[in-house]
């Protein structure tokens, strides 16, 4: 198979993350900040030292401030139903993820608003319109890294600058950005972050995290056993244990922590450039293709590894379905769970075809792709 939907979910793992997977659960999986066994301690030491390694490769300080999720989702949940108070303002983008835009229109009925700013047909952002739609209640702009269906990227570094400038939050939905380019909390000023674990980072599913900056204050999603101050019914919150109630997916994480220091062995310079050579020679070589249409920038350097695209007037699932049983290429077709980003494309009633190239991605596999999509494309006429 060749793989090209890294956008939902990375494959393979690194060697180095399914060896830790597997010496967590053989040999000392238990359960952390329970107890004070070898065991116990020895979870709770390598989920500490996950925390460190994830905050060097996001250049985090408070590696304290980083609570293990299940998922972005969870994170970016945890983040506006945890900090935004009745009367607050929004501002995100027309190219955000559902995980962004269907928490803030649930919290509508909090009365808490949002303004979604309109991104050029390709995805781009103005920081001019995102000026221009704060308002005195404004608490959170809200902006993922890169789309997950053109791989725009966001303009991360001029947004925080305005936000520390304005007095307002900036919160990064780093689900395609982490792992593929660099986000660094203290160059692009960014308050809350959240990530998956499982796309870009390469570790487990069911891992992510969110970082939130010391002081600002956040309501927990859950109540329950932390491991401390179990004598309380209402304890003092203290990041990171109160935002990570019940058992923790210990052997997720520790995997996790591996896959980070992999990604700061390889460098994500070094698999940014790989990407985006594989990026531009599939778009380079599908574009001219009579019939295919491509979506999002031109230029590389714009965008992460995403190349989206229809043939003719085809079924977008018709066309993943003939990559996937006829050449063994797997991709995502349809929304991709961005509704209003396929409003900004044009594509609301089509939907497009998209692949994703990672970092274990080979270009002869880039080449039996562009083979695959001229051959179907041919097939059509
Ligand atoms: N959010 C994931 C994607 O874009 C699942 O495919």
């Amino acid at each position: 198979m060749i793989y090209l939907d890294n956008g939902a979910t990375s494959y393979p793992k690194p060697p180095e993350v399914i060896e830790s997977f597997m010496d967590v659960m053989m040999n000392y999986c238990a359960n952390p900040g329970r107890a004070g066994h070898f065991m116990a301690a020895r979870t709770s030491q390598e989920i500490f030292k996950t925390r460190l390694v994830l905050a060097r490769l996001f250049n985090i300080d408070t590696p304290g401030q980083i609570v293990f999720t299940k998922n972005c989702t969870e994170g970016l949940n945890m983040a506006f139903k945890g900090i935004l108070r009745e009367g607050e303002h929004v501002v995100t983008t027309s190219m955000e993820h559902n995980s962004v835009v269907r928490p803030l229109k649930a919290l509508e009925k909090k009365d808490i608003t949002t303004t979604i700013v309109p991104c050029s047909k390709t995805g781009e952002l103005s920081v001019e319109a995102v000026r221009k739609a704060i308002r005195p209640n404004t608490r959170i702009i809200a902006v993922t890294a890169a789309s997950n269906v053109t791989g725009t990227k966001m303009p991360l570094e001029e947004i925080g600058r305005l936000a520390l400038r304005l007095g307002i939050l900036m919160m990064v939905d780093g689900a395609q950005g982490a792992g593929h380019m660099e986000i660094d909390v203290k160059k692009h000023r960014i308050d809350i972050l959240a990530v998956p674990g499982h796309k870009g980072l390469m570790g487990p599913q069911g891992t992510g995290l969110l970082y939130v900056r010391e002081g600002i204050p956040v309501r927990p999603l859950l109540e329950g056993g932390t491991g401390s101050r179990s004598n309380q019914l209402d304890p003092e919150l203290t990041f990171p244990e109160s935002y990570e109630a019940g058992t923790v997916n210990a052997p997720g994480i520790i995997a996790l922590g591996e896959a980070a220091r992999v990604l700061n062995k390889i460098g994500v310079g070094a698999i940014e450039n790989h990407e985006r050579k594989l990026t531009e020679k599939l778009q380079e070589g599908i574009k001219d293709i009579a019939g295919v249409t491509l979506y999002g920038p031109k230029n590389y350097k714009k965008k992460t590894a995403v190349v989206a695209m229809n043939i003719d007037d085809m079924d977008c699932e018709k066309v993943a379905s003939l990559l996937n049983d006829k050449y063994g290429i797997a991709v995502r077709a349809g929304f991709h769970c961005s509704g209003l980003a396929h409003k900004t494309m044009g594509t609301e009633r089509t939907g497009c075809v998209r692949m994703c190239p990672g970092f274990y991605t080979s270009e002869k596999e880039i080449n039996d792709t562009i083979k695959a999509i001229k051959d179907i494309a041919l097939s059509e006429k």
